[in-house]
């Protein structure tokens, strides 16, 4: 059975609008970043959740007001559900992303024009301000997967990684999370020298919470999991003939 759940208000104007399924593993978690005039919404998930997630959205904001979208990279679980969103946001509406998932996007029919942050200094700048930085996390696990650290809230919003494969799903992260991480990543992340290159660029950060696009929330020993990911070997189907 699936579950219909409310929106989570994470931090001010900041919102879990995901969609969770007993049966699934791997689970949705779209967020809502609402600023003014502006309205991010980040990695809104697959076609099938569309309709969960826009009556979701739907809770929190007016979807019109949205004008921007935000995706770490092009996978469908995270994706393929912008061109439905499409006929119901702003028709301002950009997508953010960097350009090697931008040549791929197009794919699924998205219309929509490309804010590239590596053609953008890495970062945007909304009306009022504030700004999202995004940090390049290459081959975790695309060329052109990265990160948004959004300087307001200090939330990073961290796409794949610090994602979790668990069927025993929460919101936040419990003692059994980092089991549940290791195994997403030691599949999914190429290698531990690769995980380690950005995990390093993390701790520089005054992150208060990690959201990733599937698994769960953490919010409490943010240096424990980065360091749990740093030291971590990936790359396991290097090991299947
Ligand atoms: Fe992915
Ligand atoms: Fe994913």
């Amino acid at each position: 059975m699936d579950h219909q759940l409310q929106p989570v208000e994470i931090a001010p104007n900041i919102h879990w609008v995901g969609y969770a399924e007993e049966w699934a593993g791997l689970h949705c978690n779209p967020y809502i970043i609402e600023d003014g005039e502006d309205v991010i919404l980040i990695e809104p998930g697959s076609i099938p959740h569309f309709s969960s997630v826009a009556r979701m959205v739907s809770q929190v904001v007016n979807p019109a007001r949205i004008n921007y979208i935000l995706v770490s990279h092009q996978d469908p679980d995270l994706c393929a559900s912008i061109p439905r969103f499409e006929e119901i946001v702003s028709p301002d509406l950009q997508i953010v992303t960097h350009s090697r998932a931008a040549v791929l996007l197009p794919h699924y029919g998205i219309k929509a024009p490309y804010y590239n942050i590596d053609t953008n200094d890495w970062k945007l700048t909304l009306k009022s301000g504030r700004e999202l930085k995004f940090i390049f996390t290459p081959y975790m696990h695309f060329p052109g997967s990265f990160m948004t650290y959004d300087t307001k809230s200090k939330i990073l919003f961290s796409g794949d990684v610090f994602g979790g494969l668990s069927f025993d799903w929460s919101l936040f992260a419990n003692e059994f999370y980092p089991e549940a991480m290791k195994a997403f990543h030691e599949n999914y992340m190429p290698s531990r020298a690769i995980l380690e290159h950005s995990m390093n660029k993390l701790r520089k950060l005054d992150i208060t919470m990690i959201a990733p696009q599937h698994g769960s929330i953490i919010n409490k020993d943010i240096g424990k999991y980065i360091d749990t990911l740093a030291n971590l070997e990936c790359g396991d189907y290097l090991f299947v003939d």
